[in-house]
């Protein structure tokens, strides 16, 4: 029988990986497209498959926290009570990066982003790998990440080759948005990106060991996320402030013969956060023409989603701002 590319198998997820093969594995946050980090053709190889411009860095996934001194030669106070408090969980942290990470993992930089992901099956593959991989969300570069492993089989399945590749089948990712990153090479550390941890749970963490954090970054972006246009689907969308104002906007887009949908985070942001890229997937799937969102307000998970929203709402034919 021809092989397949979802598998289900962590052992096989091992042996394509050991291999040289690229394995979408799932974790808590998003599926990520991995290779061994220590395999450059392989790393390479993620770049071409995902069409991201080189130079863009990739986060190394660690089996546990134990790790981190193989893969990082200065882990800060900060960073060490980041880790202790968020790890395993969605939470990136860019430290120093050792002698063992190359050049094509961190696009030619000093630091590298470090994560303990919590998706059993992927904790299972880091620690029989005994190494770790870097991987960036598994979805073609700008557009919407992916939280099953079907959506990764819709965006990539062409360019990944069955029996040198393969998506491990980890169900739905829980949380749903991308890990939250911390920049602990500059002091205080700075958010460089929104995401599953809130920000006000990374600065309770510091404040409790009597640190601060930077304000959100600014200038030239540092994370490709943090790059104006990107999680961007087919379909426009469009920003509102309220349920009532998406509504309206809705109706009068859908007069003058828009199809529209409607897609209102604004309640329990757990559960929003887990659907969001399932929506606005589905929506492209459906025909959509514009998704109306409603902002939810900057606190919680709301930091994550808003951010997400407003790189999905910008168009590549807006001004700059
Ligand atoms: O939840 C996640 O973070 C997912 C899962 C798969 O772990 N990964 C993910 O990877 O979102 P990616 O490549 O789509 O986004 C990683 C971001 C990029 O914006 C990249 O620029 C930034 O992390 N990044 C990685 N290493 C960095 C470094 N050394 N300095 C600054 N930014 C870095
Ligand atoms: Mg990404």
């Amino acid at each position: 029988m021809a092989p397949d590319l979802l598998i289900t198998d962590v052992d096989r997820a091992v042996a394509l990986l050991q291999a040289g093969g690229l394995v979408a594995l799932p974790t808590e946050t998003v599926y990520g497209l991995a290779a061994l980090a220590t395999d450059t053709e392989a790393v390479r190889r993620i770049f071409v498959v995902k069409s991201r411009p080189l130079g863009h860095p990739l986060i190394v996934h660690l089996a546990s926290a134990d790790e981190v001194g193989r893969w990082s030669r200065e882990m800060s106070a900060a960073a060490g009570a980041l880790g202790a408090a968020c790890w395993p969980g969605p939470l990136t942290l860019v430290v120093r990066r050792s002698a063992l990470v190359g050049d094509d993992v961190t696009g030619g930089r000093d630091t590298v982003g470090l994560r303990v992901p919590a998706h059993p099956m992927t904790t299972t593959v880091l620690a029989r790998l005994g190494s770790g991989v870097a991987a960036p969300s598994a979805n073609r570069f700008g557009r919407v990440s992916p939280t099953r492993a079907e959506h990764v089989i819709a965006d990539l399945g062409d360019l990944l080759v069955p029996g040198r590749d393969g998506v491990l089948d980890g169900g739905s990712s829980d949380v749903g948005v991308e890990s939250t990153i911390v920049d602990c090479t500059v002091d205080p550390p700075q958010i460089l990106r929104p995401g599953g941890i809130p920000d006000e749970h990374i600065a309770a963490v510091l404040a409790s060991a009597r640190m601060g954090l930077a304000g959100r970054a600014t200038g030239p972006p540092r994370a490709s996320g943090m790059l104006a246009v990107h999680y961007a689907p087919l379909a426009e969308v469009r920003l509102t402030t309220s349920p009532d104002a998406a509504v309206t906007l809705a109706a009068e887009l859908a007069a003058s013969g828009r199809r529209v949908r409607v897609l209102d985070p604004t309640g329990d942001l757990v559960a929003a956060a887990h659907t969001l890229y399932d929506d606005l997937r589905r929506a492209d799937d459906d025909g959509i023409g514009v998704v109306v969102a409603v902002l939810p307000d900057a606190a919680g998970l709301g930091h994550a989603i808003r951010d997400r929203l407003i790189k999905a709402a910008a168009r590549p034919h807006d001004p700059p701002c």
